[in-house]
C-alpha cells in the first residue's frame, strides 16, 4: 500500500484480541474488531457475547444500526474488565449539528452502558446537510472533556477530509471506509495516512460475496487456511484496521485466527490485482440515510 504508514503494531497476543495499532493520539486499538452492521437488536447481545468469547476485544457499532443496547448488554454480561474492550460507535446522519451531537453521544453512551466511548465517528460526511464541520467541533469538546478517548470519521473522501483538516483542530484518529480486494480505495487510504489518519476497513470480506475467487482460493489451499482468512490477513499485513462481521460463532473464531500464517509479497500482489472499483455500500457523496439495517 502506498503512502506513509500512520500506524504501528505494538503487540501480538491472541488472548487480548490480537495486535494493536497505535492511533495518532497514542490510544491503542485492537487491529481486528468485530462489526455488528446488519445484526438486529434482538441478536446483537448473543452475537457480541460469542465474539467476546472467541477473543475479540474491539466491537464496532453505530447509532444507525439500532443495536447499541444489545452490544452494551453483552459487554456487561461478559464480565470482561471495561478497559480490556475497545468500543466504537457512530453519530447518526440525522443528528449531526453543533448541539444535537451532545444529545446523540449521550444516547449512545447510555444505550451502551458506558461512561466513556473509546472511539466516536461521524458516520457519513452527508454533504447535503453541510454539518460535519460543526459536528466535529462538538466532538472535539467531548474529546477534550475526556468523554471520548479518540474521535474519527467514516466514509470521508479527500475533499471532506481536507475541509475538516483546514477548519478544525483535532486530526481524526481514523477514517472508516469500505475496503476489500475489489474496492481498495488506495487514494483515500494514502491521503489519510499522510495526515496520520489510520484507515479502518468495513465490509473487509466484501460482505462474503467473492470468497470463491480463484486468486484467493489458490492461496488458501496452499496455506491450508480458509479464503476468508486469506482476505483478512491481506488487510492485516497492509496495516489496516478491520472489522469483519459474522453471526456464526465458528466463522467469528476463524476470522480472528489469522496470526499464525503469512502471505508472501506475491500473494499480496495477487490480491491487490483484484481491484475492480467494486463498491458494495453507499456512495459518501450522496449517502444521507439516518437508519441502516
Ligand atoms: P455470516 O454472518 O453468516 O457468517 P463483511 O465483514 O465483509 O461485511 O462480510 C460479512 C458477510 O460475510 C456476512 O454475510 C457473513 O455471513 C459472511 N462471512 C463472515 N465470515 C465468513 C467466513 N469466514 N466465510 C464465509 N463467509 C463469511
Amino acid at each position: 500500500m502506498d503512502g506513509n504508514r500512520a500506524v504501528i503494531i505494538v503487540a501480538m497476543n491472541e488472548e487480548t484480541g490480537g495486535p494493536r495499532v497505535v492511533l495518532n493520539n497514542g490510544v491503542e486499538i485492537p487491529q481486528v474488531g468485530f462489526g455488528v452492521f446488519q445484526i438486529p437488536e434482538e441478536g446483537a447481545q448473543s452475537a457480541v457475547e460469542s465474539a467476546l468469547a472467541a477473543g475479540y476485544r474491539h466491537i464496532d457499532t453505530a447509532a444507525a444500526y439500532n443495536n447499541e443496547a444489545g452490544v452494551g448488554a453483552a459487554i456487561k454480561a461478559s464480565g470482561i474488565p471495561r478497559d480490556e474492550i475497545f468500543v466504537t460507535t457512530k453519530l447518526r446522519n440525522g443528528n449531526q449539528g453543533t448541539d444535537s451531537v451532545r444529545r446523540e453521544y449521550d444516547g449512545s453512551r447510555q444505550a451502551l452502558g458506558l461512561d466513556v466511548i473509546d472511539l466516536y465517528l461521524i458516520h457519513w460526511p452527508s454533504p447535503a446537510r453541510n454539518l460535519y464541520v460543526d459536528s466535529w467541533k462538538t466532538m472535539e469538546q467531548l474529546y477534550a472533556n475526556g468523554q471520548i478517548r479518540a474521535i474519527g470519521v467514516s466514509n470521508f473522501l479527500q475533499p471532506h477530509l481536507d475541509r475538516l483538516l483546514a477548519e478544525t483542530d483535532v486530526v481524526p484518529a481514523v477514517n472508516q471506509v469500505e475496503i476489500h480486494p475489489r474496492f481498495q480505495q488506495r487514494d483515500v487510504v494514502a491521503h489519510g495516512r499522510k495526515s496520520g489518519i489510520a484507515e479502518e476497513a468495513y465490509s473487509p470480506l466484501g460482505q462474503g460475496t467473492y470468497l470463491d475467487n480463484p486468486a484467493v482460493t489458490l492461496i488458501a489451499d496452499r496455506l491450508g487456511v480458509t479464503p476468508a482468512q486469506v482476505v483478512l490477513r491481506w488487510h492485516l499485513q497492509n496495516g489496516t484496521i478491520l472489522i469483519p462481521k459474522s453471526e456464526n460463532p465458528e466463522r467469528m473464531r476463524t476470522n480472528l485466527d489469522i496470526f499464525g500464517f503469512t502471505l508472501t509479497d506475491a500473494d499480496i500482489s495477487a490480491i491487490d490485482a483484484l481491484e475492480s472499483n467494486g463498491r458494495i455500500g453507499g456512495d459518501p457523496m450522496n449517502a444521507e440515510w439516518t437508519q441502516i439495517r
